[in-house]
């Protein structure tokens, strides 16, 4: 596993949209390049840098496919929470990617299952996921396979634990019963599957996070320490997480990576 730290999140945005457009860059043939998406208040940075990059023609999404994480259960695209919501208002609004490159978990669905398993069908259809990038809750969830999930786990319904509902009640009037309880997301399995793994852990509260995913054991507790088998997996984040990692670890990686612009 790697592990880039960047003095602060500017630094860290910067450096992953420089990453995932030089990916997309070198992306060689006809095939598209198949990207996943997290939402949450980690890769807006990462969005806003790769719109102006966008913008300035350093990268086009017209030959990418993307593939969202997780959706809430209940909440019609429209809603201002929702992650369809979200993604468009953030990043697909301003970028050049065309509008049947985007996939995103339908929450409203009748067939949550048929949902699901479809969603998986078509990543595989496309050859699976070029470069997955994610956030991690302060629990350590990936997407939202919240603490216990199998580390296998594939796209299915997932319960939110109080705390997740807890921690996002902020967007929601600060009312946690306004926050879905369940929500239609990747499994672990699914974004560990992805050819390159890409994942943002940034601020004080996601330290015990980037603990155990880079020093703790493959724990089921902290679903986000899948990445330590993947073999292409990078955490990208600042100096604010690093405050649970022993010295020698946070030296080793300074270290190895200095060279990383
Ligand atoms: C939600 C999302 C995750 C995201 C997490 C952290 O639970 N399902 O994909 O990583 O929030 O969000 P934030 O980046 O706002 O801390």
């Amino acid at each position: 596993m790697k592990l880039i730290i960047k003095n602060d999140y500017e630094e860290m945005s910067v450096w992953a949209a420089n990453h995932i457009a030089d990916a997309i860059n070198s992306h060689k043939g006809e095939k598209p390049f198949v990207l996943g998406l997290p939402t949450g208040s980690s890769p807006l940075g990462v969005y806003k840098n790769l719109i102006e990059m966008n913008k300035a023609g350093k990268v086009s999404f017209k030959n990418v496919v993307t593939f969202n994480m997780d959706e809430y259960v209940g909440l019609p695209k429209e809603h201002d929470q929702s992650y369809w919501y979200f993604m468009h208002e953030n990043f697909f609004d301003h970028i050049d990617i065309p509008a049947e490159n985007i996939n995103i978990l339908d929450g409203m669905t009748e067939n949550p299952e048929e949902e699901c398993r479809k969603y998986e069908e078509k990543i595989a259809a496309f050859g699976g996921i070029d470069l997955f990038l994610g956030g991690c809750g302060v629990d350590g969830h990936i997407a939202f396979n919240e603490p216990f999930t199998s580390l296998v786990s594939r796209t299915g319904v997932r319960a939110l634990t109080e705390d997740t509902r807890i921690v996002n009640s902020r967007f929601f009037g600060n009312d946690m019963n306004k926050v879905p309880k369940t929500a239609l997301s990747v499994g672990v399995g699914t974004v560990c599957d992805a050819k390159q793994v890409l994942i943002l852990i940034n601020g004080h509260n996601k330290a015990r996070a980037l603990h155990h995913c880079v020093e703790g054991g493959v724990d089921q507790a902290w679903t986000i320490s899948a990445l330590q088998l993947h073999p292409d997996g990078i955490i990208a984040c600042d100096e604010a997480a690093c405050g649970e990692l022993k010295v020698d670890t946070y030296k080793y990686f300074k270290e190895i990576y200095k060279d990383e612009k």
